[in-house]
């Protein structure tokens, strides 16, 4: 028998025993709000993106796991880039020590990037890269190898994260103040319309929010606020909310509460094609639709009794599919032990095939719409999303609520709250704060090469002997010059790329410029 007293969603919503008032849905499926789902026919018509996230050490080593995993029926790839890479720094940079190639793959240069894809059709394969203070680069490094593979830039997709405000608020991998690093992302945008048509240029992201320690309820609203910025920031840019609002997309997490993760990603939905509609009067249904990729919870996988991480992983992903998620990441099981082995990833990535082909979920579109209690949640995450998101507009909006510190502090209450729930087992963890047991599960675990980080620092001592010098030289002038001035930066950041300046020399470049944030607590 149970002994919970008080029943609530993760985020705080008290619960019913049952539900009964009959709320219709708003819409049908592909219809305005969207809450159903942005298409009629769903996965009927194409089923979600499995897009395993993946990467670590050299670009080769890296390449072969993007090769395994597409033999093994992944159908999209995305990039984990290595701390120094993400965080503008060169493998031979003496702040990389240690860390190169240890969370993701190390980039420093072009050749890097042409090793990562080498033998991968661009031209048949959707791309994401983790990427964000200097996404920019990563993007025009991909841009590059594409056209040496003959494939234009017109046919490439793919996303980059892109989304700095999260990185100040709980990320932390960003390198320039808020106002240059806006102007940069909004000279994606406007460089992606025009050259990329069919890439995403942002992935808004509420994962990394959430993982920090919000509630599905903070998750979603702060997740919108921040889009709200990016779309006021590319509209003062003289861009039109039509022209860029169809290819903004989004990421959320898939945590533990089952129904509140279904009914969260239904009024996120919602939510967003109001705001899109009615603040900011878009008339492309497109730019109304939110297109959002989602990961099973990492912070929810636990070191003990690890085996348990893949029954996890399997409910969590079911709640992004019953979600309506456009692109799904398992996380494979030894993840809160070290990165995955390929076995690991294969058996996340079957996780995905296994709901796909097996369960049926993906056969009716919104299967859980019309249930009272869903619907209820859906109609009550929204309402809170609302009021939070005008709390936040009260601040002065997301980039002064971020600046000052108000929604970083209103994430630490939540995770101290969740803390707190934990040790008096309020909050049950399997086989960490009950059914504890002091037999040992054996897991193998991936060890990245020591050797790595030297044969990634002769290569690229390598390159900086053979490249031409003086066309690097000029071409990290000409980026400082756009920098200092109000042109778009990405055709002379294409340039740099194109001569084998480095990830490192160009935010330097830009760094000389912009300066570097300074987090004010
Ligand atoms: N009916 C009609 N058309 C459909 C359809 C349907 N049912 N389903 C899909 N389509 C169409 C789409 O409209 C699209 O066409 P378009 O190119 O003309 O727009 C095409 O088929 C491709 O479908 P999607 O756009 O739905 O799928 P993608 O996989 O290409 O894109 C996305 C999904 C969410 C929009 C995109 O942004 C994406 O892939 N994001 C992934 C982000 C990601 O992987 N992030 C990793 C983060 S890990 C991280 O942060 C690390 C850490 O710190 C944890």
């Amino acid at each position: 028998m149970s002994d919970q007293k008080e029943f609530r969603t993760a985020s705080g919503i008290e619960l019913r025993s049952f539900y009964e008032q009959v709320y219709t849905p708003d819409s049908k499926p592909g219809e305005y709000p969207y809450t159903r789902g942005i298409y009629p026919e769903m996965y009927r018509t194409r089923l979600w993106t499995m897009r395993q996230y993946a990467g670590y050490g050299s670009a080769e080593e890296t390449n072969a796991r993007f090769k395994y995993l597409l033999s093994n029926g992944q159908t999209g790839l995305s990039v984990a880039f290595d701390l120094p890479t993400q965080m503008g720094y060169d493998s031979d940079h003496p702040l990389a020590a240690g860390e190169v190639g240890k969370v993701g793959v190390a980039i420093s240069s072009l050749e890097d990037m042409e090793t990562l894809f080498e033998g991968i059709p661009l031209d048949k394969v959707s791309t994401s890269m983790t990427i964000n203070a200097p996404a920019a680069i990563l993007l025009l490094m991909y841009e590059i190898v594409a056209e040496k593979q003959g494939v234009s830039p017109e046919q490439l997709s793919g996303t980059i994260q892109n989304d700095i405000l999260k990185e100040y608020v709980a990320r932390g991998t960003y390198i320039f103040p808020p106002e240059p690093s806006m102007r940069l992302i909004t000279d994606t945008f406007a460089y992606c319309r025009q050259h990329l048509p069919k890439w995403n240029p942002i992935s808004i992201s509420g994962y990394h929010i959430r993982e920090a320690g919000a509630t599905a309820v903070q998750e979603v609203a702060f997740t919108l606020a921040n889009a709200i910025a990016y779309c006021e920031r590319a509209l003062e840019a003289g861009l039109k909310i039509d022209d860029f609002a169809p290819r903004l997309s989004f990421f959320f997490v898939a945590d533990s509460d089952f129904f509140e993760e279904v009914a969260k990603f239904r009024a996120a939905r919602r939510v967003w094609a109001k705001i899109v509609k009615e603040r900011f009067g878009a008339k492309n249904p497109r730019s109304m639709q939110l297109r959002f990729h989602c990961q099973t919870s990492g912070a929810s996988l636990t070191a003990q009794q690890p085996l348990n991480n893949i029954v996890r992983v399997a409910y969590q992903a079911m709640s992004a599919i019953l979600g309506g998620a456009q692109s799904l990441h398992t996380n494979a099981y030894d993840e809160a032990l070290a990165l995955p082995t390929a076995e690991s990833a294969r058996l996340a990535l079957r996780t995905q095939q296994i709901l796909a082909y097996e369960t049926g979920v993906a056969s009716v579109v919104d299967p859980l719409g019309g249930s009272y209690f869903v619907e209820h949640l859906t109609e009550e995450i929204e309402n809170r999303v609302w009021s939070l998101l005008y709390e936040v507009e009260n601040r002065g909006g997301a980039v002064r609520a971020i600046e000052t510190g108000w929604m970083q502090a209103q994430i630490h209450e939540s995770a101290y709250a969740k803390q707190l729930a934990m040790e008096s087992q309020e909050r049950v963890v399997v086989g960490v704060n009950k059914f504890q047991t002091d037999e040992e599960e054996r897991v193998e675990t991936l060890r990245v090469n020591e050797e790595l980080e030297y044969k990634q620092k002769q290569r690229l001592k390598d390159l900086r002997n053979r490249r031409d010098t003086s066309q690097v030289q000029e071409a990290l002038l000409a980026v400082k010059q756009v920098a200092a001035s109000q042109d778009n930066l990405l055709p002379v950041i294409k340039k740099a790329v194109a001569s084998y300046a480095t990830v490192g020399e160009i935010c330097d470049a830009l760094r000389s410029v912009f300066g570097e944030y300074n987090p004010p607590y």
